[in-house]
C-alpha cells in the first residue's frame, strides 16, 4: 500500500501532483526517516500553492510525513524560501550578507524599492512582485546578487537590473 492511501487527511489535502513531488523526495531517505524529506516536501506544496505555505498545507504535510506539525512549522519558519503568506508572482530575493552589502546591494534595493514602489517584505498591487531580504546565498563571488525563482543574478547594477525585470512576464 502506498503513503498517499495510508494518510487520508493528507491525501484530501495534498494533489496528486504533490504527492508525486512528495514520494520523488523520500525516495531519497531510508524509509523510517521520512521526516528528512520535509524541506523537499515543503518546496514542492509550496510550489503547487502559487509560492506559499497556509497551516493546513503544513499540516498535511506532517501527516504525509508522520511528524508533528510544530517539527514542520519550525522547518518552514526558519528558513527564508518558505513563505507563510502570498507573494507576487516573482519573488525577487536579493542578498544584503556582507560580500554583497560591500559591492553594492544597497544601490539594488534602493533602485529595486524605486522602480517596484514596495520595500522588503511587499508585493506589488498588481501581485507580480515580491521584494525579499536573503542572508548570503552563497554565490558570493557573483556579489551583488538575487535569486528570482530557481535562478542566480550575479553582479547586479541597477542597468542589469532594468533588463532582468523587463524580462519577467
Ligand atoms: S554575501 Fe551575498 S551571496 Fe554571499
Amino acid at each position: 500500500m502506498s503513503t498517499r492511501m495510508s494518510k487520508p487527511n493528507a491525501s484530501t489535502i495534498l494533489s496528486e501532483e504533490s504527492c508525486t513531488g512528495i514520494d520523488h523526495w523520500l525516495t531519497k531517505y531510508p524509509s523510517n526517516q521520512k521526516q528528512s524529506a520535509v524541506m523537499g516536501a515543503l518546496m514542492v506544496v509550496q510550489e503547487a500553492n502559487g509560492g506559499w505555505l497556509t497551516t493546513e498545507l503544513m499540516d498535511a504535510v506532517a501527516d504525509y510525513l508522520e511528524m508533528p506539525p510544530i517539527a514542520v512549522y519550525e522547518v518552514a519558519t526558519f528558513y527564508s524560501m518558505y513563505e507563510l503568506k502570498p507573494v507576487g508572482k516573482h519573488k525577487l530575493c536579493v542578498c544584503t550578507n556582507v560580500s554583497c552589502m560591500l559591492r553594492g546591494s544597497e544601490d539594488i534595493v534602493a533602485h529595486l524599492e524605486k522602480e517596484l514602489g514596495i520595500k522588503f517584505g511587499e508585493t506589488t498591487s498588481d501581485k507580480k512582485f515580491t521584494l525579499k531580504e536573503v542572508e548570503c546565498l552563497g554565490a558570493c563571488g557573483g556579489a551583488p546578487m538575487m535569486q528570482i525563482g530557481r535562478e542566480y543574478h550575479e553582479n547586479l547594477t541597477p542597468e542589469k537590473m532594468d533588463e532582468i525585470l523587463a524580462k519577467l512576464d
